[in-house]
Formats: C-alpha cells, structure tokens, sequence
C-alpha cells in the first residue's frame, strides 16, 4: 500500500496551491472538490484539477482528488471528472452506509472498464465523520476491497454529536480509537483527524504523537509547514527501530529454546510486544528507514 503518513489537502480551484504542493515531498496530495471550495467555485475547481493533473509533476506523491459527498448533488459530476483527469486515488467524505462506498466503487468500476484499465486499479479513500458513519463503520470498513484507508474528520464529527472541540480532544476519542479499530479489522490505514491552529506546529506534534500512539497510520495536514513535522510522527526513529529489532531477535531465540515469555531490561517480552515490534519495523520500512 502507498504510504500514507501525511495527506495534504489544498482547495481544488487554487492551482498555486497544487503547484507548491508537488514540491514538498508529501506523502499524498489531496486536490479538494468539497469543503474547501465556495458552492460557486465547484465548476472552476473541477477544471482547475483537470488541468493541473495534464501540466504537471507529482513525482511520487499519491494523486487523490476529494468529491463531495454522496446526496450533496455534486457527486456525480465530481466523480465523472476526477475519473477522466486520470488520478490514483478517488476520496470520498462523510460516507454513512456501505452502499455509499459500493455506489462510487462501482462507477469507478465501470470507467475502468470503459477506459481499459485494470480492474481495481483507481483507489478509494473514505472519509467517515458523522455520528451515522461511526455507528456503521462495521459494514462500511469491510464493504469493498478498493477500500486502502479510512480518514477521521474531527471537526464534522464534532459537530454531529453536538460536541465542542477541546485540545484534548477528548469529545472525539470514542470516534478516532472506532476507526482505529475497525481499520485494523479490515487491514485498512486510519488517517487521523486535522489540526487546524497551523501556526501551532509543537501543539501539532503532539497531536501526531498521540494519534500515531493510538494506532493511526497518518494524519490530514492543511499546510506545507505542517508535513515534516507530521510525517516524522508516523516514522519511527532510530531508537525504536533498535528496540524493535532487538525484540524479534530475542523473541525468536527464546522461542527457539520453547520460551514464549522471558525478561528484556527488566520488562516482560511475549506474543504481543512481539507483535507491536513488528509494527514498528513494518511502518520503518514502508518509510525506506530499513
Ligand atoms: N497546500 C499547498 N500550499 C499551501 C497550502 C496547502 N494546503 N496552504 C498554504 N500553502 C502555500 C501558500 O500558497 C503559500 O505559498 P506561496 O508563498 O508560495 O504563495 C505558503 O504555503 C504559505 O501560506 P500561508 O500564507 O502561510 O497560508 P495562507 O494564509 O495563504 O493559507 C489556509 C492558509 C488555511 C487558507 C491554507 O493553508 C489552505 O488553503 N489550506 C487548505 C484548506 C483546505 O483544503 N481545506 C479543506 C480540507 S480540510
Ligand atoms: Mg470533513
């Protein structure tokens, strides 16, 4: 699976804002069609996207492009013009329903068919962000085998339970470890929720910390100075990879001599730290560190 560390949003009829995009060395490059652009720019937008997917280089940035969402009436158009701009990967906010998810996959489908492409090749990507989303993440986690990754939007999910957004972010917890869970589930990446003071890049490293603590794979980003810092949360450092090479070496030892639990450094070692170890060094070399 494409690396997912930090995924860039940036207003889809700003093509200034595209351009700066393919220069900082971001994982995923998320051309907006939805919540950033004006009702009355969706068109423009549209064309904007088109265009700069012709011109210019994204090198090994993942192309997504983010639709409205489905009902908003601008999905269909959305979707029938991303498609035909060639991209990677087709985002899709405030999914509800796993019909949601098979409704998109199935048109993206049938251009795929149309254009003699692979079959499964174009990605999909959902956002889930509403109290309805959360309550179905069961069925719509494991709805469509083009699903790659599930993204938390705190502010909308927030705002669908009538929570007020704290920088604790406690009122959201419920939701993110949801999505964390239901991502494991389904072998999906969980893409945590934005940080929206992007002034604030030590309150935004925190942040990144403790969602890449909880299980998260990457978080969404809104600003270029936002991306070292958030992809350096989700890569492990030398340290940890240390740690996590010594743990599988010494687990296999003693697994080899019939111990599945002994001591290291004075902490228990069994199954599951094992495990964890081998998180690690799956998220290094996903990052090129091993
Ligand atoms: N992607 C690419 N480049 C961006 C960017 C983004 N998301 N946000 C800012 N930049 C660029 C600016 O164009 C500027 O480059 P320049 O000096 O070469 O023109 C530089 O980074 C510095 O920008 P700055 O002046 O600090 O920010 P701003 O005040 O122009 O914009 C925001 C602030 C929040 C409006 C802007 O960051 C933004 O549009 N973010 C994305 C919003 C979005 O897509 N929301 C929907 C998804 S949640
Ligand atoms: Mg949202």
């Amino acid at each position: 699976m494409h690396s997912r560390r930090a995924l860039l949003y940036m207003p889809g009829d700003d093509r200034r804002k595209i351009e700066k995009a393919t220069t900082l060395g971001v994982d995923c490059i998320c051309m907006d069609l939805e919540d950033g652009v004006a009702a009355s720019r969706k068109q423009e937008a549209r064309a904007v996207i088109a265009q700069a997917m012709r011109e210019l280089d994204f090198g090994n940035a993942e192309r997504c492009i983010r639709i409205n969402s489905i009902g908003s009436g601008w999905e269909e158009e959305d979707l029938s013009s991303a498609l035909a701009s060639g991209p990677d990967t087709i985002v899709v906010p405030k999914v509800e329903t796993p019909e949601q998810v098979k409704w998109v996959s199935e048109r993206i489908a049938a251009y795929e068919q149309q254009s003699g492409l692979p079959l499964g090749k174009i990605r999909m990507l959902i956002g889930v962000e509403t109290a309805l989303g959360i309550l179905n993440l069961k069925e719509i986690a494991g709805a469509d085998s083009r699903l790659e990754a599930i993204i938390f939007g705190a502010e909308d999910f927030a705002a669908s339970i009538g929570a007020t957004r704290t920088p604790e972010a406690t009122e959201v917890l419920y939701a993110r470890s949801a999505v964390v869970v239901a991502c494991a589930a389904n072998s999906l990446q969980a893409i945590d929720m934005v940080y929206v003071d992007f002034r604030d890049i030590e309150g935004l490293r925190r942040e990144a910390e403790a969602g890449a603590r909880l299980g998260f794979s990457g978080k969404q980003t809104i600003h270029p100075n936002q991306i070292a810092p958030v992809q350096e949360a989700f890569t492990p450092d030398e340290a940890a990879i240390a740690h996590a090479l010594r743990i599988v070496e010494t687990f296999e030892a003693h697994l080899a001599q019939g111990k599945g639990a002994y001591a290291l450094d004075g902490i228990m070692v069994d199954m599951p730290l094992f495990k964890a170890a081998q998180n690690v060094l799956a998220r290094a070399r996903a990052a090129g560190k091993i």
